[in-house]
């Protein structure tokens, strides 16, 4: 039973509820049906034992005076006028207790003071000529004239007893009287009775079986909904089942409050997983709590792997996103925003961090971590610092090579006027045979310088750039030594719209670079084209296996006059630089020190070709 119904359940109060309510008007009507039903008994063998008596009065059609004068016992003795009258009224009184089975009548003389008879004579004739004791209520009723009805202890035992005095000409003679055992009666009533707490059993145990039921009912209903809700609790996408009633309608509104908040969370998680800046959130225990994708991104972590892992278990603690992270967890003390340098896998990014404490009303709940990337934009940056850089020195370089170049002249003119004076055979021949061969070296270097500073406008046609590729190579092939191999690496390309000439300017400097590079060690160079859909450009890349290019001096490559070469001029990679910016494009450089260099050139997809007409380009590529 205690498994069936645990205290205070629901399923207990409905049982108890429903078992009460069944219960007590049963039992209420089954007593008021046994008491009436008692009544009624009583009444109706009250009615009988009376029409009994009323009908052995009929048969007493005279009095017993006038039937003792009939047999001439008037003055006979009394033990004979009893007999007499026994013998008259004995037939009488046998066919009345015949007719009432189990009931027994008779007649009372009041002057001889005896039973006359007393029928059925077989059972009761012994009693004839007996006076009845003097508290026997027949007497009331002789004395009173009245009909009554007694129960109790007489003759015959506990019986009721119907007695009906016979009055004649105005004077009480004796009386009648029909009683029936009350065992009989009791008897009928215990029956009766019987069947009524039978039906009343019936009722409540149907009552019982019904509660049971429908507690049982009630009751699963009740956990059912329960243990949705429980569930509801970690999975707010469960919907609980449905019911009937009013607990169907209890569901129907969780499930719909489930739902809202679905969407509700749903939307939020939408807002954060869009967002372009990285969110790491961590509990007061700093287990990561949220790492949305932009995160995921930015770290290359994945978040089923490192959700409710400790933090510095997830960011080395060595790191600064770390530092970061503690400051503000262990003193709330909020950072604004820091920019790092971050490793993840090979690349390294600018990132900018910001933390802050979670709060829930006011309370502390949390740290929460912004992440953004700025190194695209750092990169953009110092492609514009470059290009100005460039433009400036261009200009400046494009001013004293102007000015140089007049004296210049001079000095080649003169050297090659003071020659003519001087006989064959004569030393200074040789001093000045130099002066014109350096004052050459410069004037070719002032070229270049110009080229860089002023650049011819580029003439745009669409362009096959492995065409371009191939001729180059054929050229590069006069510079680089035996000990270089070359690796093409090509994939289909869009074509582009570039000036041919001033494409195989660039490879060619980049080829020359990396075969300069490797001069001494040999080595692969590979050379290969890619294109990238999404940014609508294509790419090349030369790649070697040289030293690589130390990083201090990585920033300074593009510049012009950069070189580390004795004989180089720094040019190179300066005008390569511009052409391609001229082209909508741009070179990038990643270095390996000691594993070798890679220059990307992304050139932009299509665009228009020009009809002979050459492009307004601004030096400078601005
Ligand atoms: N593939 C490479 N590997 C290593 N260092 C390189 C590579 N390409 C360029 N560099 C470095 O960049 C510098 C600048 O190159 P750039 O082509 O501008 O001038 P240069 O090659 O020195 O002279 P020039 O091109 O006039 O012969 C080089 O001196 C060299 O130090
Ligand atoms: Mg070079």
């Amino acid at each position: 039973m205690r498994k069936l119904f645990r205290r205070g359940s629901l399923k207990l109060y409905v049982f108890l509820a429903i078992i009460f309510a069944t219960a007590t008007p049963i039992l209420i009507s089954g007593y008021i049906m046994t008491k009436q039903a008692e009544n009624a008994l009583l009444e109706e063998k009250k009615s009988k034992l009376m029409g009994a008596a009323r009908m052995l009065e009929q048969y007493l059609a005279a009095d017993y005076d006038t039937i003792l004068r009939e047999q001439g016992l008037e003055h006979a003795g009394r033990e004979e006028q009893i007999r007499g009258l026994n013998r008259a009224l004995a037939e009488y009184t046998d066919v009345v207790a015949r007719a009432n089975p189990g009931v027994g009548v008779g007649y009372y003389s009041k002057d001889l003071d005896a039973i006359l008879t007393y029928g059925p004579s077989e059972q009761y004739g012994n009693t004839v000529g007996i006076r009845i004791a003097d508290d026997h209520p027949g007497r009331k009723a002789m004395a009173t004239g009245m009909a009554m009805i007694e129960v109790g202890l007489l003759v015959r035992g506990p019986i009721m007893n119907a007695m009906l005095p016979v009055t004649r000409k105005g004077e009480v003679i004796g009386y009648i009287w029909s009683n029936e055992l009350l065992t009989d009666i009791q008897q009928q009533i215990a029956a009766m009775e019987r069947k009524v707490y039978q039906a009343v059993t019936a009722g409540i145990a149907l009552g019982l079986v019904m509660a049971l039921l429908m507690a049982a009912k009630i009751g699963s209903d009740v956990s059912r909904i329960k243990r949705g809700l429980q569930r509801l609790r970690h999975d707010l996408y469960h919907q609980l089942p449905p019911s009937f009633g009013e607990l169907g309608e209890i569901t129907d509104e969780v499930n719909l409050l489930s739902q809202k908040l679905v969407t509700a969370r749903t939307h939020n998680e939408y807002i954060l997983e869009s967002i372009s800046g990285g969110v790491v959130t961590t509990d007061k225990e700093g287990r990561v709590t949220t790492l949305n994708r932009a995160a995921e991104q930015i770290t290359g972590l994945v978040a089923v792997d490192v959700l409710d892992h400790p933090f510095e278990e997830v960011f080395s603690s060595e790191g600064e996103i770390y530092q970061i992270w503690s400051t503000t967890s262990n003193s709330g003390q909020p950072c604004p925003g820091r920019e790092i340098l971050y490793s993840s896998g090979d690349n390294t990014m600018h990132l900018l961090v910001s933390s802050s404490v979670l709060l829930k009303n006011k309370e502390p709940i949390g740290t929460i971590l912004v992440l953004r990337d700025l190194t695209e934009m750092r990169r953009l940056e110092e492609q514009v610092r470059r290009a100005d850089r460039l433009a400036a020195l261009g200009e400046l370089a494009a001013g004293v090579a102007h000015e140089i170049r007049n004296p210049l002249t001079s000095v080649q003119g003169y050297a090659q006027f003071l020659g003519e004076d001087l006989q064959p055979g004569d030393p200074r021949q040789d001093y000045l045979a130099t002066i014109v061969q350096e004052v050459n070296r410069a004037n070719r270097i002032m070229e270049e310088l110009l080229r860089f500073a002023r650049p011819t406008t580029p003439y745009f046609r669409y362009v096959n750039l492995e065409e371009e590729l191939e001729q180059t190579l054929v050229l590069a092939r006069q510079v680089h030594s035996k000990h270089i191999q070359i690796i093409r690496d090509y994939h289909p390309l869009p074509p582009v719209m570039a000036d041919s000439e001033q494409l195989k300017q660039v490879f060619l400097n980049l080829l020359i670079n990396a075969a300069q590079a490797m001069a001494d060690s040999g080595g692969i160079i590979r050379v290969s084209t890619d294109y990238l859909p999404e940014k609508r450009m294509v790419v090349l890349t030369v790649d070697d296996t040289g030293p690589g290019i130390p990083p201090e001096y990585v920033d300074r490559l593009f510049d012009p006059f950069f070189t580390t070469k004795e004989k180089g001029t720094g040019l190179g990679l300066a005008i390569a630089h511009q052409i391609v910016r001229l082209h909508g494009g741009n070179i990038e450089v990643e270095s390996r020190p000691g594993r070798g260099a890679t220059f990307h050139v992304y050139l932009p997809e299509g665009g228009e070709e020009d009809d002979g007409r050459r492009k307004e380009e601004h030096p400078g590529g601005r």
